[in-house]
C-alpha cells in the first residue's frame, strides 16, 4: 500500500471504463491504492463487482455499456450524485475486432463493431465527463490508445483506425478543454501480457507462457513483457498532479518499439553470420 504521504490521488473521484479486466482492473487497483474513490464501469458484471468488493471502501461497480450514450450519461450522473464531482475519467474500454486480415477481408460490420466501443465509447465518456468537469474548471480525461497509433502494421485496419480516431479526439479535446483547466491525454501500450485481449481465460497457462516468451523476443526491451501494471503506472502519472501541465500527450508505452527500426541491425547480423562482413 502507498503511504498516506505518497498517495498521489488522495480523495480524487475516478471512473475507469473497462475496469473489470486487464489494464482497467489494474488501474482501478492502483488508483484506489493511491487514495482515489474508484468507479469500475464495465459490461462484465461478475468480475467488476468482485474487484469492487476486493478493493472495499472507496470502490464501486456500475454496469455500463460505453457504446450506449445513455449508459455513460447515467454513469457520470450517478458518480457526481454520490461523490459531488468527477476528477478523472479514464476511457479505457476497448475491443479487438477480428484476427489479422487484409482490407479485402475486412467488412463494414468489422469496422462498425470496433468503432462502437473504441471510438463511440471514448466519445461518450469524454462528452459526459466534460459536462461534469467544465463547471468546476478542473479534471483529467484519459484514454487508452495503442502503439498502433505510432507505428504501422501492428494491428488490424479497423482497430488501428479506431485508435487513431481516439488520439485525434484526445488532441482536439486538449485544445478545447484547456480553456477550462481540464487536461486530456492518452496512454498507448504495446501488446500487453495477460489481459482479456491477449486471450486470458481462453488459453491455458502453458499457452500464455508461450505467448509471453514470444513477446519477450519480439519487443524492443528484450527478456521482459509489458504487464497491465506498467500501463496503469503511466495512467497514474497522467492522472496525478505530477502531470499538472501535461495535456494533449499520446504517451506510448512500448519500450521504444515504435521508434526503432531493427531491419539494419538484422541485416548486419545476417551478413556477419554468413561471413560476408
Ligand atoms: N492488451 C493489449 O495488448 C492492448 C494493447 C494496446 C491497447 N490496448 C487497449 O487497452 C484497453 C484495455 O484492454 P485490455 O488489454 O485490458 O483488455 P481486456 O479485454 O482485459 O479489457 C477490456 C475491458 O473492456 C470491457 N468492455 C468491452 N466492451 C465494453 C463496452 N461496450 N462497455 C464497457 N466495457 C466494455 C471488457 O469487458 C473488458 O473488461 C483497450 O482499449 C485496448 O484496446 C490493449
Amino acid at each position: 500500500m502507498a503511504e498516506n504521504s505518497s498517495r498521489r490521488l488522495e480523495g480524487k473521484v475516478a471512473i475507469i471504463t473497462g475496469g473489470a479486466s486487464g489494464i482497467g482492473a489494474s488501474t482501478a487497483s492502483l488508483f484506489h491504492e493511491h487514495g482515489a474513490w474508484v468507479v469500475i464501469a464495465d459490461i462484465q458484471d461478475e468480475p467488476g463487482r468482485a474487484l469492487a468488493v476486493k478493493l472495499g471502501r472507496r470502490a464501486s461497480y456500475a454496469h455500463c455499456d460505453v457504446s450506449v450514450e445513455d449508459d455513460v450519461r447515467d454513469l457520470v450522473d450517478a458518480t457526481v450524485a454520490e461523490h459531488g464531482r468527477l476528477d478523472i475519467m479514464y476511457n479505457n474500454a476497448g475491443v479487438l475486432d477480428r484476427p489479422f486480415g487484409g482490407i479485402l477481408d475486412t467488412s463494414l460490420a468489422d469496422l462498425d463493431r470496433v468503432l462502437r466501443v473504441n471510438l463511440y465509447g471514448a466519445f461518450h465518456g469524454a462528452k459526459h465527463a466534460a459536462r461534469a468537469m467544465v463547471p468546476r474548471r478542473q479534471g483529467c480525461i484519459l484514454f487508452t490508445g495503442s502503439n498502433c497509433t505510432a507505428i504501422a502494421g501492428v494491428a488490424t485496419h479497423t482497430y488501428t483506425a479506431s485508435k487513431h480516431a481516439v488520439v485525434g479526439l484526445a488532441r482536439g479535446l486538449a485544445a478545447e478543454l484547456g480553456e477550462h483547466g481540464i487536461r486530456v491525454n492518452c496512454v498507448s501500450p504495446y501488446a500487453v501480457s495477460r489481459t482479456g485481449m491477449s486471450g486470458l481465460g481462453k488459453m491455458s497457462e502453458a499457452e500464455l507462457e508461450k505467448l509471453d516468451d514470444g513477446m519477450k523476443v519480439l519487443g524492443n526491451l528484450k527478456g521482459r513483457v509489458l504487464k497491465p501494471e506498467s500501463v496503469a503506472r503511466a495512467a497514474l502519472y497522467l492522472a496525478s498532479d505530477e502531470a499538472d501541465y501535461v495535456s494533449g500527450l499520446n504517451m506510448v508505452v512500448d519500450g521504444g518499439y515504435s521508434v526503432v527500426n531493427p531491419s539494419m541491425m538484422m541485416a548486419l547480423a545476417a551478413s556477419r553470420s554468413n561471413g560476408k562482413i
